[in-house]
């Protein structure tokens, strides 16, 4: 296990190339499982979890070659059975679940485990794929699904913190090679979604209301082969844009979306940060002081849960008391005991953080519990004096192409070094 060596108060300067979206790779990897004929899907990011979901795809009997970041898969003849482990190790496998019985129609796919972040249940998905004629049974930790046919419906997949983003990317996909209309509501609208929608239908699927609360799908016979690129990851982005603000530098994003992330950047002018518009990059920094904010979590287009952590790393910086609120995972507050050693002043009161910032702060050993949380930390390290050592990195690099490397080149001060 490797940690992040970070010695902090450099502010960082220079550009960076925004890479494919992790949570939009992953689920149009699972669809290439819908034909059996070749997909190439470019800016494909190098990610620990695209790597994974190529083993995955692998194990199911489908060719799969990473050249660069092209991805070329031919699930020419596939397995209905996923491997147990393989699966139980990553969340987003979950997706394999729709294509399969769409394409098999029947599929044996592990129950995904909860993680650090709450239960994370799949009891949406489940529904969705009911709904479309799959006859469902959990047995010995494994999700079983048979059909005879799927056939359309209308579904509302909305549940109790609002839609599923990968729910919805699993009755989509389904959906697809059923017979007759399919209408999702209160489906997710991430540009993710979006992405997953657009490379179906290049596949030769009809699917209209990607990006709304309600998606129309209607059924064709088969799909073809089909090559996409991935939009730019708009987490990553997000990222790199408050770890400008946080070191006090000044950062130029190649590749990024602004339209993905207007949420994100409408609080951070709220919190004086600046993102202004070169050409076809986008330019980070201060606009002033910091200034402390009152922020939400919410489906999107709301501010993405997936940007909280990084906040509110920025947010300890910032004086003044800030509340921060997390509406999409009960447990997504992993980071704020480890932004304690710094010396930042956090009380978590239910689902809000209360965030009494401007606090003197200094490096500290921190340890990484998830993704976003881990990027928090790192941003944290980057931006106070001394040295930081984030422990257990394997959790970015799941998720950030070469942070490390990347980070450098805006002149950060970070050394991986293996953990002994
Ligand atoms: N939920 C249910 N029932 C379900 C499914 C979800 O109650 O059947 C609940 C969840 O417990 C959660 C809420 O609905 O409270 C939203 O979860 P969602 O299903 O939308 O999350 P997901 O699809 O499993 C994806 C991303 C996450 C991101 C969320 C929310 C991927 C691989 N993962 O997860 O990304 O936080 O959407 O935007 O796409 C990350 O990248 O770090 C990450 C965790």
């Amino acid at each position: 296990m490797d940690s992040l060596l970070i010695k902090g108060g450099v502010p960082l300067h220079g550009e960076v190339e925004i890479s494919g979206a992790k949570n939009a790779v992953l689920p149009i990897m699972a669809a290439t499982l819908l034909t059996a004929e070749t997909c190439v899907i470019r800016r494909v990011p190098d990610l620990s979890d695209v790597k994974f979901m190529g083993q995955i795809l692998t194990s199911l009997g489908a060719e799969v070659k990473f050249e660069g970041d092209t991805l070329t898969v031919r699930a020419a003849k596939i397995k209905p059975f996923g491997d147990y482990e393989l699966i139980r190790k990553m969340r987003g496998s979950v997706c394999i679940l729709g294509p399969l019985l769409s394409r098999l129609r029947k599929a044996t796919v592990s129950l995904p485990g909860g993680c650090a972040i709450g239960a994370r249940p799949i009891g949406l998905h489940l529904k969705g794929l009911k709904a479309l004629g799959a006859k469902i049974s959990i047995e010995n930790g494994y999700v079983r699904t048979t059909t005879p046919k799927l056939a359309g419906a209308e579904i509302f997949l909305g549940g109790r913190l609002g839609p599923t983003v990968l729910g919805t990317a699993n009755v989509m996909m389904a959906a697809t090679l059923a017979d007759g209309v399919t209408v999702i509501h209160s489906a997710a609208c991430e540009p993710e979604v979006v992405d997953l929608a657009n490379f179906l239908n290049a596949m030769g699927a009809k699917i209209s209301g990607a990006g709304s609360p309600t998606i129309t799908i209607i059924g064709v016979d088969q799909l073809h082969g089909a090559e996409h690129e991935v939009i730019p990851d708009r987490i990553e982005a997000a990222t790199f844009v408050i770890a400008a603000a946080a070191t006090n530098g000044e950062v130029t994003l190649r590749g990024a979306r602004a339209d993905h992330l207007l949420a994100v950047f409408d609080k951070l002018r709220e919190a004086g940060v600046k993102v202004e518009r070169n050409g076809t990059s986008l330019i980070a920094r201060r606009s002033g002081r910091l200034k402390p904010v009152d922020v939400t979590t919410l489906p999107y287009p709301g501010f993405p849960t997936d940007v909280q952590a990084q906040l509110m790393a920025l947010m300890i910086l910032t004086p003044g008391t800030s509340i921060i609120t997390e509406r999409i995972f009960e447990n997504r507050f992993m980071h704020v005991p480890e932004l304690c050693r710094l010396g930042a002043d956090i009380a978590i009161e239910g689902p809000s953080c209360i965030v009494k910032g401007g606090q003197p702060l200094s490096g500290a050993p921190m340890m990484a519990s998830d993704l976003r949380a881990s990027a928090a930390l790192v941003i944290a390290g980057l931006a106070v004096k001394g040295t930081t050592q984030v422990s257990r990195i394997y959790h970015l690099d799941r998720g950030y192409e070469k942070l490390d490397e990347k980070l450098k080149k805006l002149g950060a001060r970070v050394e991986r070094v293996p953990e002994t």
